[in-house]
């Protein structure tokens, strides 16, 4: 069986797409390659949400193409994911070399579809699970696709229509990665609180997780404003498992663009959820997504989001160019921003939101935390990475802790964007 490389491109989704390939290869007899020269397979998993992300993923398969011909054509090249998706057969044309593309649509059936690409391969009589893989943390999607259509956005063209994973096969998903060592979740989904299935809403999902045992964080990504209820607020206020922690992408502090982007809310509904998470769940860590330069966004909208974000003081925030996507309502507006003035809007954005970052961060010091430890840092030897309870990024010196434990500590200093943390007697 080939030994096999990934190359993963765009969001977590993404990320867990990447493992579930990586899984059923493994279960077939299949090796992971130390490096992608050492490949018999060589997998990229593409993006398609902005132009550069599909330019980062062509430039990757060209410079794969090119050593698979400089080494014999031996190696395979598979794309997968949401360009994928977008692109189909044309990509083979473009990038000749390519020698499967399976889009995004068809990642759950991706079982049948490398049984059909591998048949020819001799197979070991009968593979093991493969065993733990040893990750502290791991992304679960629990609903896929998206019915939602931002004007922007293409993900409801490359992912296909909201369906939801039934909590029995979540909760089953979980306990193996428990078993394997995991303490901490991520459920996935463009939209996670419109999540349902056999009569169980997200909050309920949040409610019946938070009894597993060895589980000791659930974190959850992306809650869009307009669905985000009382009911969700309340699980977070209750359940002390889940993280203090939700990301609410408001894209734009103007009402007017947010409705030509068919958000469907305005500025102060999403102020007003704010207060109210923030009255709820106190300390709560909230982050967000906004874009500059969507078709029409005058200077004075683009205030609005300025003004937005010194008023909500984000923890930490995504920020992005606005990027016209073939296929989508946005593409075919005429009235563009001009591309100097997107790169001053968010260039100014940026640095707002970094300013604050740090204040959030240095309005951490002196602080008791608790940090769930997910890996060796590698500059340093005794320095390990972790989370806190919230979204804020830690580094702890001990020595010999393993992936996974949860420990008291105390915030001596940042460095801007990293808690650095001092252990505390247990
Ligand atoms: N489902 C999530 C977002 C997924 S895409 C949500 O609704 O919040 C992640 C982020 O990429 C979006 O929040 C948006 O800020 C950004 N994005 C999406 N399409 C974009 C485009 N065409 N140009 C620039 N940024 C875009
Ligand atoms: Fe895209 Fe909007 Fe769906 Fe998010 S909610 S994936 S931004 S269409
Ligand atoms: Fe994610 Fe990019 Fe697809 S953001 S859903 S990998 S288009």
């Amino acid at each position: 069986m080939p030994s096999f490389f990934i190359e993963t491109f765009g969001c977590q989704m993404n990320v867990a797409d990447s493992d579930l390939v990586a899984d059923l290869l493994l279960r077939r007899g299949c090796r992971m390659a130390g490096d992608r020269a050492a490949a018999d397979l060589l997998i990229v998993n593409t993006c398609s949400v902005r132009e550069h992300a599909e330019q980062r993923a062509r430039a990757r398969l060209r410079e794969f193409a090119a050593a698979k011909r400089k080494a014999g054509n031996a190696q395979r090249i598979w794309v997968i994911g949401c360009m994928a998706e977008r692109l189909k057969e044309k990509l083979m044309d473009e990038i000749p070399g390519i020698d499967q593309v399976i889009g995004a649509m068809e990642i759950e059936y991706m079982d049948r579809h490398i049984d059909r690409l591998l048949s020819h391969e001799k197979r070991p009589a009968a593979m093991p699970a493969p065993g733990a893989r040893g990750r502290a943390s791991v992304f679960v999607p629990i609903m896929r696709g998206c019915d939602n259509f931002c004007a922007y956005c293409v993900v409801p063209q490359v992912r296909g229509r909201e369906h939801s994973v039934p909590p029995d096969r979540i909760e089953e998903e979980i306990r193996k990665h428990l078993e394997n060592g995991a303490r901490e979740v991520t459920l996935l989904g463009q939209n996670v609180n419109s999540y349902r299935a056999d009569g169980c809403d997200f909050p309920d999902l949040l409610r019946r997780l938070h009894g597993l045992d060895g589980l000791l964080r659930i974190r959850f990504m992306t809650s869009h404003p307009k669905d985000c209820s009382e009911k969700l607020v309340r699980a977070m206020a209750e359940l002390p498992r889940v993280c203090r922690h939700i990301h609410l992408p408001v894209q734009s502090g103007s009402t007017r663009v947010l409705a030509a982007m068919n958000r469907r809310y305005t500025r102060d509904d999403y102020l007003r959820l704010i207060d109210r998470i923030r009255n709820a769940v106190p300390g709560c860590d909230i982050t967000t997504d906004a874009m500059v330069g969507f078709p029409g966004e005058t200077d004075g909208d683009y205030q609005k989001t300025m003004d937005l974000f010194r008023t909500v003081c984000f923890t930490s925030a995504f920020m992005f160019a606005y990027s016209p996507r073939p296929g989508t309502k946005a593409a075919e507006v005429a009235e563009t921003v001009r591309p100097l003035e997107i790169k001053q809007r968010l260039s100014e954005l940026i640095a707002l939101q970094t300013a604050i970052t740090k204040e959030h961060y240095a309005a951490m010091v002196g602080r008791e935390v608790d940090i769930l430890i997910s890996g060796r840092q590698r500059a340093g030897r005794r320095l390990w990475l972790g989370q806190d309870h919230g979204a804020k990024n830690a580094i702890i010196a001990c020595s010999n802790e393993i992936s996974g434990t949860i420990l008291k500590a105390r915030v001596k200093s940042t460095t801007g964007m990293t808690l650095v943390c001092e252990r505390m007697p247990a």
